[in-house]
């Protein structure tokens, strides 16, 4: 009898024991803390990346793989001590199991130690330094890299006639990043540089600095300032006259941020840039995208970051579903790598190797399309590299 009775415990004790931690499991929701610049000059940013991953949640539901998604919002206002605070608050005190965001370069830097020390994956939705994944194992990137958005209007800019060019780029590791890309490629391609200036990030004055590309002469200011400075560079332009001195303005397509493109006037038709998202993408994938998101979010136009929210979102619930829940750090990066699909920009793959995104690049034009200014697709390089080598 008594023998009996500890069989039955034995047995329940069994089967309760293995149900256990999947039952608790199922029901343990996934947090992910998402930091962002919401406040500060920086805060287009944060506001883009955040409607899409609002947008993304809304439109798949918020339990993927039988785990409730919360989405828990830090804002750092680009103050890198502030995400390194948050990123650890996070993981430690609200036990999120994934950290997610990363504004710019600098606060991408500020997180990486408290990823790998967590061991919890960290996903780049915005940032676009080149070195930026090599800071952790734990990092993934779903935005785009300088070399990446920087490389493609090179070849072009030298293979179209434009033989002397002045670079102007906000003085910062994604600047440096795009200067140095422009430079090697354009002058590999035959073209020279006549002259360049690297811009403050704090309170920029690009006067002085575009009067200087004017007095260099050159067919081509090529400019990089990060998402939102656009609007302030381009009426430096247009005030200056180099339009009317016969001088194109070219870069990658952060300074035609959609996000603020059409408020910026006559003086950035004609701008030729090149990058991984245009609001104007004709496909099926971004039409719904910017229909969806212009409904949720009135007024706004969805920019290159948003893209980088939503397929951010998109890579938690695709590895999610393969991990059967587990964002374990080592777990979910296994699964990351390699996965790809279709994102609002095109195909979208993350390098196994180096855990970055390979995307496909566009050349682009702003025309007026409508009443309204948009970077109007014109030419397509499929599958460009993280490191911009296509
Ligand atoms: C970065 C920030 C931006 O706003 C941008 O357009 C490109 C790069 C960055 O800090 O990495």
């Amino acid at each position: 009898m008594i023998a009996r009775i500890s069989l039955i415990a034995l047995v329940v004790a069994v089967v309760f024991g293995a149900c256990m931690p999947a039952t608790v499991f199922a029901q343990t929701p996934l947090k992910v803390g998402l930091i962002l610049p919401m406040t500060g000059p920086m805060a287009s940013t944060g506001k883009q990346v955040v409607a899409a991953v609002k947008l993304y949640v809304a439109e798949h539901g918020d339990v993927v793989a039988g785990r409730k998604i919360e989405v828990l919002l830090r804002d750092d206002a680009n103050a890198a001590e502030t995400t390194k605070r948050y990123a650890q608050e996070l993981v430690t005190n609200d036990h999120a199991e994934i950290l997610a965001g990363f504004g710019l370069t600098p606060l991408a830097f500020a997180a990486a130690p408290i990823a790998t020390a967590a061991k919890v994956p960290m996903i780049i939705m915005s940032a676009g330094t080149f070195v930026i994944p090599q800071k952790s194992p734990y990092i993934i990137r779903t935005s785009f890299t300088l070399p990446q958005n920087t490389a493609p209007i090179a070849v072009w800019a030298a293979k179209h006639g434009i033989k002397k060019v002045f670079t102007l780029v906000a003085d910062y590791a994604p600047g440096i990043d795009s200067e140095t890309t422009f430079k090697a490629v354009f002058t590999a391609n035959g073209g020279q540089i006549v002259g360049e200036a690297r811009v403050p990030v704090q309170n920029p004055d690009y006067a002085p600095f575009v009067q200087k590309a004017k007095d260099s002469k050159p067919d081509a200011l090529f400019i990089f300032v990060p998402s939102g400075e656009g609007a302030a560079v381009m009426k430096q332009y247009a005030e200056r006259g180099l339009a009317k001195a016969g001088i194109k303005l070219i870069g990658p397509g952060d300074v035609t941020d959609d996000d603020i493109l059409d408020s910026m006037g006559d003086a950035a038709i004609g701008t030729i840039t090149s990058m991984d998202y245009s609001a104007a993408h004709a496909s099926p994938e971004n039409k719904a995208y910017v229909a969806a998101f212009e409904k949720a979010n009135p007024g706004m136009r969805p920019n290159f970051m948003s893209v980088g929210g939503w397929d951010g979102m998109a890579l938690i619930y695709e590895v999610l579903k393969k991990t059967n829940g587990s964002a374990e750090g080592d777990k979910f990066l296994a699964a990351a790598k390699g996965l790809s699909w279709m994102s609002p920009r095109g195909k979208i793959t993350i390098d196994p190797n180096t855990r970055d995104i390979i995307q496909d690049e566009y050349i682009r034009e702003v025309k007026r399309v409508n009443g309204h200014l948009w970077n109007v697709e014109f030419d397509h390089l499929p599958a460009v590299p993280p490191d911009g080598k296509f």
